[in-house]
């Protein structure tokens, strides 16, 4: 019986658009091992950049998004959301219902992608974050329904650059863009204000970044390690009654953090609502 590895060694892969994330995907299908460096291919608007990316990951290199599509079973689309149409639009009936079509643009819902691209059954929407650069992403994504049945392979594909969680478009995509996407920008403003406060306790900036950055992946990887115990519970164990954490912790709740924080996500929810509407005009 075909594994997914199988089937994923079948694809011939091309990645549309290799920037930053169109390299971070290429870098993380190689290193997996189970995808086949010569079945790659890749196109990029700058032939300088698409000469340089070839030669470093030694992979095959077309000229024109056309050829690109016509020799790959699955396209995934690396454009920015504002170049999506444009690169798209033109070239839209070179698709055909065989083809798995993976964006990557953020702010482009799929109903959006199934009209700029009707002639595809199978389109994902898919969303990493920045640390898909070191294989540690949150990667959700949302299907087309003529993609069903490739679920399975196509999630280990994308599991490559880290964790894969299948949601709805809309509210819980949104979700996903503030807490994953932009997510990571919150932990480091958090991660500021911690290295700044031992800053001010005479403790270098130096070594106030690499203790902060232990703190928060001490407890990630705490959380990690315990699936089945809830971040509550695991708050508990390190509070102890009257003690250190405990003041503290009356403290951030006193100062109604979580309603801060809450007030920041809806905004950022607004705006990527915003972002979605003035970067495509497909309905
Ligand atoms: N970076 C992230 O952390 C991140 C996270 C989540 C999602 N994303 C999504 O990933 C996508 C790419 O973002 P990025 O940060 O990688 O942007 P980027 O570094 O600017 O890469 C975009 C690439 O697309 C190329 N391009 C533009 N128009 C093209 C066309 N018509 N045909 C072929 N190639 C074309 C550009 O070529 P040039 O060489 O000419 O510029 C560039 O290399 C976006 O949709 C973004 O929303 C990125």
């Amino acid at each position: 019986m075909m594994t997914t590895h199988d089937v994923i060694r079948t694809q011939k892969i091309g990645i549309m658009g290799v920037g930053n994330m169109g390299q971070a995907v290429l870098s993380a299908f190689i290193d997996s091992g189970i995808v086949p460096r010569e079945n790659i291919i890749i196109a990029n608007r700058s032939e300088r950049k698409l000469k340089k990316v070839a030669n470093e990951f030694q992979v095959r290199s077309v000229n024109t998004n056309e050829q690109l599509i016509d020799e790959s079973n699955v396209v995934i689309i690396g454009v920015k959301p504002q170049d999506l149409y444009q690169a798209i639009e033109p070239i839209a009936s070179s698709f055909h219902e065989d083809h798995v079509v993976i964006s990557l643009a953020a702010g482009i819902p799929l109903a959006s992608l199934e009209k700029l691209i009707p002639n595809a059954k199978k389109i994902l929407r898919v969303l990493p974050n920045t640390a898909a650069k070191i294989k540690l992403s949150v990667i959700a994504y949302s299907s087309s329904a003529g993609a069903t049945h490739h679920l399975k392979w196509i999630e280990d594909l994308l599991s490559t650059m880290g964790f894969v969680v299948a949601v709805e478009d809309g509210e819980m995509m949104e979700a996903m863009v503030v807490a994953s996407s932009s997510g990571i920008g919150f932990v480091y403003e958090l991660m500021m204000y911690w290295q700044e406060w031992l800053g001010e306790r005479g403790i270098s900036a130096n070594i106030a970044k690499q203790v902060t950055t232990k703190v928060f992946a001490g407890a990630a990887a705490m959380a990690e390690a315990a699936p089945q115990v809830s971040f509550e519970e695991l708050l508990r164990k390190v509070t102890s009654l009257k003690g250190v954490t405990a003041a503290g912790l009356e403290s951030i709740r006193e100062l109604e953090i979580e309603r801060a924080l809450r007030i920041s996500f809806e905004k950022a929810a607004m705006r990527d609502k915003e972002l979605g509407q003035t970067w495509i005009k497909i309905d």
